[in-house]
């Protein structure tokens, strides 16, 4: 049986275990996926212990993707795009492949949305992401890769913006302050507010001028962000669950040669039980 975890802090709630042992089973694959409570001074240790002890592959989620980067031995391009790492994968004597799933997840769920709502697909839309943090920079890469026609950066602390737009040389990509925010064809918020249980402050025109209002956060209760787009007249309202359950696709992906399950399915499952 291989053996899996996800690590963060907190953990508890995390969906992982459920939606990896969902693909396993699509699969007749029978894994075991565990919930690994970690530290910032013990992650490192956590880590190599695990793979030392048969672990074949590790989700990695707040507040270690950043710290995950800096220990793992190989890494992926889009990792180091991201500057952060979701997944992690054993190659064996203490070597450590490092990816970022994220960007496609997310992307993959925009473009299931789009497609459903049929307002056509990313290429040629303008995007709007709000924040700078490790969440945003995790997405930016597979956006301009998936044709956006405008990336517009808008962040409380505008030079983290600028600095984030600065390791990306595309003409596409842009910063702002958070009180000039262009309209945008898809608005997507990717700041920690949700978790501290805040608002950001925006204009109410901006929703009714998106096609799509996109939370990169997920939880029982729709967010402030999706309350306020809703509230403004955007039809089409989609918190993180999804992105959530693709970018655990493209993990499991990764360690099982490319086998690519159905997360829609998944995605379906999660929507009733919750
Ligand atoms: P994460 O990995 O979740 O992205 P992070 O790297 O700490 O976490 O980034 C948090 C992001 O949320 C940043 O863009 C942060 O803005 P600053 O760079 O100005 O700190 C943003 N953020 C957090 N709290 C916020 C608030 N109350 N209002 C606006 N933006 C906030």
């Amino acid at each position: 049986m291989a053996l899996f975890t996800v690590f963060g802090s907190p953990i508890a709630h995390s969906l992982s275990p459920q939606i990896q042992l969902e693909f396993a089973d699509q699969f007749g694959l029978v894994n075991e996926y565990r919930r690994s409570l970690s530290s910032p001074g013990r992650f490192a240790a956590d880590v190599a212990y695990f793979f030392r002890h048969g672990g074949s592959g590790a989700n990695v989620t707040v507040p270690f993707k950043q710290q995950a980067y800096q220990l793992v031995t190989h890494t992926t391009l889009r990792a180091r795009q991201a500057g952060a790492v979701n997944t992690l994968m054993g190659r064996g004597a203490g070597q450590v492949l490092g990816d970022n799933t994220d960007g496609l997840g997310l992307v993959a769920d925009l473009r299931w949305h789009l497609a459903k709502a049929q307002v056509g697909d990313l290429s040629g839309k303008t995007v709007l992401l709000l924040g700078a943090g490790g969440a945003a920079r995790g997405v930016v890469g597979p956006l301009l890769d998936a044709g956006v026609a405008r990336l517009t950066v808008a962040n409380r602390t505008e030079a983290k913006a600028a600095d984030l737009v600065d390791r990306f040389a595309d003409s596409r990509l842009a910063y702002c302050s958070m009180n000039e925010l262009p309209a945008a064809d898809i608005i997507i918020q990717a700041t920690s507010v949700a978790l501290q249980q805040q608002a950001l402050t925006l204009p109410a025109n901006l929703a009714a001028q998106a096609v799509l209002c996109y939370d990169m956060s997920y939880g029982a209760t729709p967010t402030k962000f999706l309350q306020w787009a809703a509230a403004n007249g955007c039809a089409n309202c989609l918190d993180g669950l999804g992105m959530l359950v693709e970018q655990a696709a493209l993990s499991f992906a990764l360690w099982h040669d490319g086998l690519l399950p159905d997360s829609r399915a998944v995605i379906t499952k999660l929507l009733e039980r919750n």
